[in-house]
């Protein structure tokens, strides 16, 4: 099958960056969020990314035009109907994503394959709101999502094999690197990324180093771009706390239960680098400050 069409479903962080290599791969792409305003919100921040590339030489002016050109910011849900492929990046919480794949369901041809950016949910429980469990993947995108070259793609026991061959190579033209993850709750990297984040903080709890030290051992201990909290502030602290309460469920192993300070942040409204506050405050964002946990 030839895939022409992308349609993106969310427009906030990962669906905006989602929707920008989608169109900078050469496919026309339709964007959905709920309301104007976040649209609008979305493709600003995808212009600033295709601006900053010209800035850097990394893209020409005209070329940029082009991929602007291809992309479409839509709300209606049903303006996804003509699309070969529908990436989901909404709310990670099941039932939203069942519902919205039902209404896909029944709008969209045949051949439409759908695919869904969650990071913690099984593909199958959401694939079964659908007629079309065969034609149905996992795509896991990283965040920065125009950075990472890193996509997993995942497959449950009802996927067909030629669409997993398919949407393989399609992540390959999204000048990503594919690789083949069975539908396990956290798939490859969150399986070992998640009890890491969370022993992290489990160390910070028991004194054996501050948030800085441990920071800087895993950067310059271990060559990780980023340490522990300065990672996990940038995920989301409440995105981390719900993807291991959903991890913790599916295997009931204490290595993914949410260590209490972790819960308490997240009751407290320290989000993160988007809050403004996590392991750090980012009141001036140059520079950020550990907070006094
Ligand atoms: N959007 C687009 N481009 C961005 C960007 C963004 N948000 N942030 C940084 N970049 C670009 C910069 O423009 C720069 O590009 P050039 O090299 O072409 O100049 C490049 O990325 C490097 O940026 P910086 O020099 O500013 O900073 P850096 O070297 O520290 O890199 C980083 C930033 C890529 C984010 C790096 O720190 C990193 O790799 N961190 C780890 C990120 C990570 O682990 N992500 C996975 C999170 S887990 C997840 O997403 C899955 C989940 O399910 C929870």
């Amino acid at each position: 099958m030839a895939i022409r069409k992308v349609g993106v479903v969310g427009c906030g962080l990962m669906g905006s960056g989602i929707a920008q290599v989608c169109a900078q791969a050469g496919f026309q792409t339709v964007v959905r969020e709920i309301s104007g305003e976040l649209v609008e919100k979305g493709l600003k921040g995808i212009e600033k990314n295709l601006d900053r590339m010209v800035e850097k030489g990394a893209l020409t002016e005209a070329e940029k035009g082009e991929i602007s050109g291809r992309l479409r910011g839509v709300t209606a849900v049903e303006e996804l109907k003509g699309c070969d492929v529908i990436l989901e990046a909404i709310i990670e919480q099941l039932p939203a994503k069942r519902e919205l794949f039902a209404v896909l369901d029944g709008l969209c041809p045949a051949h439409t394959i759908f695919a869904s950016n969650t990071s913690s949910l099984t593909i199958t429980e959401i694939a079964a709101a659908t007629k079309r469990p065969q034609r149905f993947v996992g795509l896991h995108f990283f965040n920065p999502v125009p950075v990472m070259k890193l996509i997993e793609v995942v497959r449950t026991i009802a996927t067909d094999p030629g669409v997993y061959e398919e949407m393989l190579a399609f992540g390959a033209k999204l000048g990503k690197t594919p690789v083949r993850a069975n539908d396990g709750g956290g798939f490859i990297v969150n399986r070992l990324l998640v009890p890491y984040l969370l022993d992290a903080i489990r160390a910070l709890e028991e004194g054996v180093g501050s948030v800085v030290d441990i920071d800087t051992s895993m950067k310059l201990g271990c060559g990780y771009p980023m340490g522990p909290f300065t990672l996990l502030d940038f995920v989301g602290l409440d995105t981390t706390l719900y993807i291991s309460q959903i991890m913790f469920d599916e295997f009931k192993e204490k290595r993914f239960a949410a260590p209490p300070l972790l819960k308490r942040m997240v009751l407290a409204g320290w989000h993160g680098k988007k809050s403004g506050r996590g392991f750090y405050d980012y009141a001036d964002p140059a520079n950020p400050k550990p907070m006094n946990l």
